[in-house]
């Protein structure tokens, strides 16, 4: 399995350390786990061009330099960690602006294939309050690109630092990862969109029949997904459109 970890700030703490206690309970020795930090790995803020919706993601300003690289270990990953501190009731500007760049992976323009059969966890620590705003930050990209499985972790740690986490909190953190881990692992060859992303998927498929932006249409045509073909299966043959 393959294991992509992107943490919204640079700081080794909190969140990443919840992050790291996911993947050390559930990967095997072959695994491959990939770390990454923003913005260190992706520095730059969304210029709001839209190029990558209009035309092509290929022509992102961003593109050659950081998000070639990123978007590869994205699609290559079968498991998704994505980590953000509570930072004023939100995620990170870094993790916004990286999100910002994968606008055009909604289902409502060209969504990525393989994240209908992958995995995601979103983890995120604040001192007292803001979680549940933070996930939702990260969770509703994920939704809208399609992965199959989300999964989701915030806990109030009451502390600035990690090393200031109070025991009784980090035990609890340690149960809340050990069911997490039960869930993660369940069925791991078998990982199929839920309901709620098939119902969205099945939406944005009627709209795009209908055509709104001629490139996401021709994006849906050639997948095969106005026809038959639907990305969480195995390709049928020759693509139907209807
Ligand atoms: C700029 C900034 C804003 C913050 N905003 C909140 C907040 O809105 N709610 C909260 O509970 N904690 C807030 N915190 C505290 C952190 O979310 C909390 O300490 C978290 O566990 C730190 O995680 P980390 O160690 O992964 O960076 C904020 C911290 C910073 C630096």
């Amino acid at each position: 399995m393959k294991i992509l970890m992107i943490n919204g700030t640079l700081r080794q703490g909190s969140s990443y350390h919840v992050g790291k206690l996911v993947i050390d309970k559930i990967a095997e020795d072959e695994d491959e786990i990939i770390e990454l930090f923003l913005p260190k790995d992706m520095p730059e803020f969304c210029r709001g061009c839209a190029v990558c919706i209009t035309d092509s993601e290929k022509k992102c300003p961003d593109y050659l330099m950081y998000m070639k690289r990123v978007t590869r270990m994205i699609d290559a990953a079968d498991l998704l960690v994505f980590t953000s501190p509570v930072h004023v009731l939100h995620v990170t500007g870094a993790m916004k602006a990286l999100l910002d760049h994968y606008g055009y992976r909604f289902m409502v323009h060209r969504p990525e294939e393989s994240m209908f059969r992958k995995q995601a966890v979103c983890i995120t620590t604040g001192a007292g309050g803001g979680m549940r705003s933070t996930l939702r930050d990260m969770k509703v990209s994920l939704r809208f690109w399609g992965v199959a499985r989300i999964y989701t972790y915030g806990i109030a740690v009451g502390a600035i630092r990690w090393e200031d986490v109070e025991m009784p909190v980090k035990e609890r953190i340690v149960e809340g990862i050990d069911k997490l881990s039960l869930k993660l692992t369940r069925e791991i060859d078998k990982v199929e969109p839920s309901i709620l992303t098939e119902v969205l998927f099945y939406v944005l498929r009627h709209m795009h029949k209908k055509g709104m932006n001629p490139v996401d249409q021709e994006y849906w045509r050639e997948k095969g997904w106005l026809g038959k073909e639907r990305p969480w299966k195995k390709k049928t043959g020759i693509p139907k459109s209807e």
